[in-house]
């Protein structure tokens, strides 16, 4: 049995948190380390800030809100000629390399249901690839496109961390050249009891949460990835989200007009598909550019409709952004942290006598899209969903795996249909092979693989 270090239980004392300390004295050995550990690591003057946030009034939507207007699918000849100008600017800071790929994977897929990464779980339709496999093609496809060597940042959490670098070794990184795939992993906190004590998972293991996707910043930067990507010329990153397979991750469009305003960070929107949909809309509120997210748009907002009955608020973020280095280095280094964002939950506990309880208790999570407001100027572009968005969300139903999966086969029948090719509908189009219409023309004719009545191009 060891000690408690005098300070550290000095230090939780002062803290007001002796609960913490109750049964300490009978656990085993390795558990008291690991907890000792867990112990020392907690930031005390960030638990007093976040108890401070329980007392806040509920955040809501101040002010008046403004809809996004998005450089539109529908585009009249201005707009034409702006995406091919834009298209090409884009296309050469891809060719000069100054753009990475970014993901946050620290997720637990738990809505899923899926006991590990989620970008393990395979989506692939007749391949059967995961979603990381289906991405580093995508990458790889992109840097045979614009010549330029892809590079990946990862992001994972302490949860995942060991078997989503597993899953990347076992499959030789999917082809991507090894030292051009960055992990890194998102920070914890642990979650506070509604009256700001913090609380355990088990005797001997606190409650500890992953920081939100928000938590990216910090975490490029403690984990050396931002200087890595600024000794790499790294200037800019493109940014997705793990559960979309549907991505375009290098997209010159999106890039050039991000470009050409001359934007700290950007986005993609789609139609919003009900006013139900879980998807935070972007909107402006004063002079700033933000996503609010669908938990936080009251009702009365969310249902409401302009003169033609269509939402008004139909700015639907797919999560996709690019992000200009030099606004993560401002971010990190100024004091000028991004919001705190609070998840009220009922969550399995030890109650201060070390007993198993469901008790309610608040996760602290942060949104990278809250950086938004900091980029001063902005590109919005509205993508068509059944080419760029079908994430994976849920186990059955809407944005399921089942779904991205007939989205997939969907969206690459109508590739071949432009060349009069009729497909069955089991299809898979490689991205090596072809990731769009235009590129797929170049492969043509071809025969397919055959894979359980499916037709696989590869
Ligand atoms: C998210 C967005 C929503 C957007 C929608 C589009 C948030 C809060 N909301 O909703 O505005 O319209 O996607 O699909 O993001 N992640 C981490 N670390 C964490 C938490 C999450 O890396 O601590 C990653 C996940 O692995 C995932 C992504 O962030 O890639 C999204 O997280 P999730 O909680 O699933 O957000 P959604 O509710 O789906």
């Amino acid at each position: 049995m060891s000690e408690l270090k005098p300070l550290l239980r000095e230090r939780i004392l002062r803290a007001g948190e002796e609960q913490l300390l109750e049964g300490y004295e009978a656990l085993d050995a390795a558990t008291q380390s690991s907890y000792a550990a867990e112990l020392d690591a907690l930031d005390w003057r960030e638990i007093a800030a976040l108890r401070a946030l329980l007392e806040a009034p509920t955040a809501h939507v101040e002010g008046e809100l403004l809809p996004a207007r998005a450089f539109p699918l529908a585009r009249d000849a201005a707009h034409e000629s702006q995406a091919s100008r834009a298209r090409a600017a884009g296309a050469e800071w891809l060719r000069g390399g100054c753009v990475a790929a970014l993901t946050v994977a620290g997720g637990q897929a738990s809505r899923l249901g899926w006991d590990a990464p989620k970008g393990v779980f395979p989506i692939g339709p007749l391949s059967g690839w995961s979603l990381f496999e289906i991405f580093a093609r995508k990458l790889r496809a992109s840097g045979v496109r614009h010549s330029f060597r892809p590079l990946w940042y990862v992001m994972t959490s302490p949860q995942n961390d060991g078997a989503t670098r597993a899953f990347f070794e076992q499959h030789g990184f999917f082809g991507l050249e090894r030292e051009r795939v960055f992990f890194f992993q998102q920070g914890m906190l642990p979650a506070l009891s509604p009256q700001g004590q913090v609380l355990r998972a088990a005797p001997g293991k606190l409650f500890l949460a992953p920081t939100g996707h928000g938590g990216l910043l910090d975490a490029l930067r403690s984990s050396g990835a931002l200087e890595h990507a600024r000794e790499h010329g790294i200037e800019r990153f493109s940014y997705f989200q793990v559960d979309n397979p549907l991505v375009v991750p290098f997209d010159p469009l999106f890039l050039g007009l991000h470009r050409l305003e001359g934007a700290r960070m950007s986005s993609k929107v789609v139609e919003k598909r009900d006013a139900a949909e879980k998807v935070g809309v972007l909107a402006w509120q004063g002079s700033q550019l933000c996503v609010i997210e669908y938990s936080d748009l009251p009702a009365q907002l969310r249902e409401a409709r302009d003169g033609a009955g269509r939402l008004r608020y139909s700015a639907g973020s797919i999560a996709l952004h690019v992000i200009e280095r030099e606004l993560v280095e401002e971010l990190t280094g100024s004091g000028h942290a991004l919001p705190w964002h609070l998840a009220r939950k009922s969550m399995s506990v030890v109650d201060a006598l070390g007993r198993a309880i469901q008790a309610q208790g608040v996760k602290f999570e942060r949104f990278v899209f809250d950086a938004l407001r900091f980029s001063q100027k902005s590109a919005v572009l509205e993508v068509e969903r059944a080419r760029e968005f079908s994430p994976v969300k849920n186990a059955s139903g809407e944005d399921s795996p089942e779904q991205a999966r007939a989205d997939i086969s969907r969206l690459h029948a109508r590739w071949l249909a432009a060349y009069g090719i009729q497909a069955p509908p089991a299809l898979e189009i490689d991205p090596l092979f072809a990731d769009d219409e235009h590129s797929l023309r170049e492969r043509l004719p071809y025969s397919p693989r055959l894979v359980g009545g499916g037709h696989f191009y590869t």
